[in-house]
């Protein structure tokens, strides 16, 4: 979502203000720190870059907060860090040339409807395209800031989305990425005028664009996952055989515990109908460790379930008290060095399935899109469910599929061979 949103600044400013990218931060006239709230240590850490900035930059440099802390801190940003020129949220980002030209603005609404605005165009890599299918989130996860700090669910219209991607298509990219907090709540609710419309008649569309080869998306939510939607997930082949399911608990309690909506047999029962319909199909998760009231039983569901599931790939995260959010007025808390073995815990069982799951890559064959040339002569590239694959070759690889042996397996990079 923020890689995306810099691409929408990037382009207003690129557009409106004849800004261009630079690597170098001693050249730089402003400086974008995009910044994400989710959890607390990349807040801790924006102040002490912002210092480092500050000090390194050149003489009448801007610099700007946007993002998600940049909606839920706001004035105290300019407080703590009086040299920042403008702080914008999250929801905000097409106010960007707006702000630039202000003193010290605060713009964090985050009412602000940016669902119907049409962003000049910037788009970081030619050969795929992000795209927004609904900004905010409606749900109330007892410990997540993100509805407060993107503000409620907005769809946006069916008709943006398809000439984005068909724009997308046209200059060369071969892949769409469909970006939303829950994807699969497409249609819930539009700004303005809107036909009813769900997730699945949405793919169903996007797939109908010639030249658009691949869709993938995230994230969905396991609630929303009705039967509509994995059928149209299984028999659509543009859609890439690779899902995310943040399961966040396998503890029945811990989920209700966390508003999530779903119990530990339904997720598994998605993943059953999921996986008899697609076989092939690599399914990634989030896992939160420690959330208040986890008890050992509790914890042992959740590693329970990961041996019954066996993820490709799992991001596990230790609890993190989030202001304003339900979870952060629970007494219940765990204890600093019960959730940091909990952590270890899960991470080494996590580290046993992926080192078995990996063996299983070698000698099969997936099809390949070449996106990034690296160094030493080898490019490297996604396969369709989602493996990172890298084989020797040159930049005429790129934006190209290829059929590719796997001949070598590393825990987070797959090594092969072009055979077709
Ligand atoms: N503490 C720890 N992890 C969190 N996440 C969201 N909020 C918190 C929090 N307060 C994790 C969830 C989510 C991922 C993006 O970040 O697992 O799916
Ligand atoms: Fe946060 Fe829950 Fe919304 Fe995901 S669904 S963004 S975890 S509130």
């Amino acid at each position: 979502m923020n890689s995306r949103d810099s691409e929408h600044m990037i382009a207003e400013l690129r557009e409106k203000e004849g800004y261009e990218v630079t690597d170098d931060l001693s050249s730089a006239d402003l400086i974008i720190i995009n910044t994400c709230s989710v959890r607390e240590k990349p807040v801790s850490k924006l102040f002490s870059e912002l210092g480092v900035f500050n000090k390194k930059k050149k003489e009448g440099a801007k610099i700007g907060v946007c993002g998600c802390t940049a909606s839920h801190l706001g004035t105290e940003i300019i407080k703590r860090a009086p040299y920042v020129n403008f702080v914008l949220g999250a929801r905000n980002v097409s106010k960007i040339s707006e702000v630039l030209h202000k003193e010290r603005a605060v713009e964090i609404d985050i009412n602000y409807d940016e669902s119907e605005f049409a962003f000049n165009d910037f788009r970081t890599s030619p050969y795929k395209a992000y795209i927004n299918i609904s900004i905010g989130c409606d749900k109330s996860c007892t410990y997540c800031i993100v509805p407060k700090t993107r503000g409620e669910e907005i769809s946006i219209p069916t008709e943006l989305i398809l000439r984005e991607a068909q724009k997308a298509v046209e200059r060369g990219a071969k892949e769409v990425f469909l970006l939303g907090q829950n994807v699969n709540n497409y249609g819930r609710r539009f700004s303005g005028e809107h036909e009813d419309i769900n997730f699945s008649e949405l793919l169903r569309r996007l797939s109908k664009i010639d030249s658009l080869e691949r869709i993938r998306f995230t994230s969905p939510h396991p609630f929303h996952m009705d039967d509509e939607f994995i059928e149209e997930f299984a028999s659509n082949p543009k859609i890439c055989k690779s899902i995310h399911m943040p399961l966040q608990s396998g503890s029945t309690k811990v989920l209700k515990d966390m508003k999530r909506g779903y119990s530990r047999e339904w997720f598994l029962n998605r993943v059953q109908k999921l996986r008899s319909m697609s076989p092939d199909v690599s399914i990634s998760t989030d896992i939160i460790v420690a959330f208040p009231g986890e008890s050992d039983e509790d914890f042992e569901d959740s590693l329970s379930i990961m041996r019954e599931v066996e993820f490709d790939q799992i991001f596990s995260f230790k609890y993190s008290a989030r202001p304003e959010t339900e979870a952060e007025n629970f007494t219940n808390t765990i204890d600093e060095d019960v959730a940091s073995s909990r952590l270890t815990t899960l991470q080494n069982l996590s580290v046993e399935i992926l080192d078995k799951k990996g063996k299983t890559h070698l000698g099969k064959i997936y099809r390949v899109y070449f996106e990034e040339l690296n160094q030493n002569y080898y490019v490297s590239g996604r396969s369709d469910n989602n493996m990172f694959v890298k084989v020797k070759g040159s930049d005429e690889l790129l934006g190209e599929f290829r059929d590719v042996k796997i001949t070598e397996i590393g825990r987070s990079t797959l090594s092969g061979e072009i055979v077709g």
